[in-house]
């Protein structure tokens, strides 16, 4: 069972700028127009769409549709307890990265993640204090995907104990895992 604190303000601070930010659930941001253009934004941004959506979309820009899409399914995962997106917000509430447990399976939850470019040196301090609340809240061990070309990312998940199965590698991803 799966149980995280009713309020979660955790400070994170930016290893590259020494910037403090703040985790907190999805569910605690308001779904404005305003955040809605954030969201298109940061998803606009080349990394984060070529890595993320642009298979997916194939080709189509990341649109107000999505982004209040995923705020809502967002907010849904955390009121129905089916999974748990993160958000990573400045001092005024700026929104600058985003890490989500894909699931509730205690054993192997995936996770994902995408950082604003602008808020670049925040992701692998967020990600190590998700998994830290993810383990108090009941989750034990953790799966994570990399494209093979995403040294980023694969970074991200070695700076947080990940390690590679080489087992599993394919035509384009590599694969992790931390217990
Ligand atoms: C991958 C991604 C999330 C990384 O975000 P980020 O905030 O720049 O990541 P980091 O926390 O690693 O910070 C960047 C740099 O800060 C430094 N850094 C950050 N935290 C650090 C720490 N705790 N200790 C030491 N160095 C650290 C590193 O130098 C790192 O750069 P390097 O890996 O090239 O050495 C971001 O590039 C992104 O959103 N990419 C597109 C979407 C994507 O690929 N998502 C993942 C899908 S699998």
């Amino acid at each position: 069972m799966i149980q995280f604190p009713e309020k979660i303000q955790v400070p994170v601070i930016n290893h590259l700028t020494n910037e403090k930010y703040f985790l907190i659930p999805a569910k605690a941001l308001e779904i404005t127009p305003e955040r809605i253009a954030e969201v298109v934004a940061i998803c606009q941004q080349p990394d984060i769409y070529n890595n993320l959506f642009k298979e997916e979309f194939s080709n189509a820009p990341y649109s107000p549709k999505h982004a209040r899409y995923w705020l809502e399914r967002a907010q849904q995962g955390w009121n129905e307890g089916t999974h748990y997106v993160f958000c990573i917000v400045t001092k005024d509430n700026r929104l600058a990265a985003s890490c989500e447990l894909e699931g509730n399976r205690v054993e192997g939850v995936e996770i994902g993640y995408w950082a604003s470019i602008e808020h670049s040196g925040i992701m692998s301090n967020a990600v190590l204090a998700i998994l830290k609340l993810a383990k108090e809240a009941g989750f034990r061990s953790f799966m994570a995907s990399a494209l093979h070309h995403n040294l980023q990312s694969k970074s991200v998940l070695a700076r947080c104990g990940f390690v590679e199965e080489p087992m599993k590698r394919d035509d384009s991803y590599d694969y992790f895992s931390l217990s």
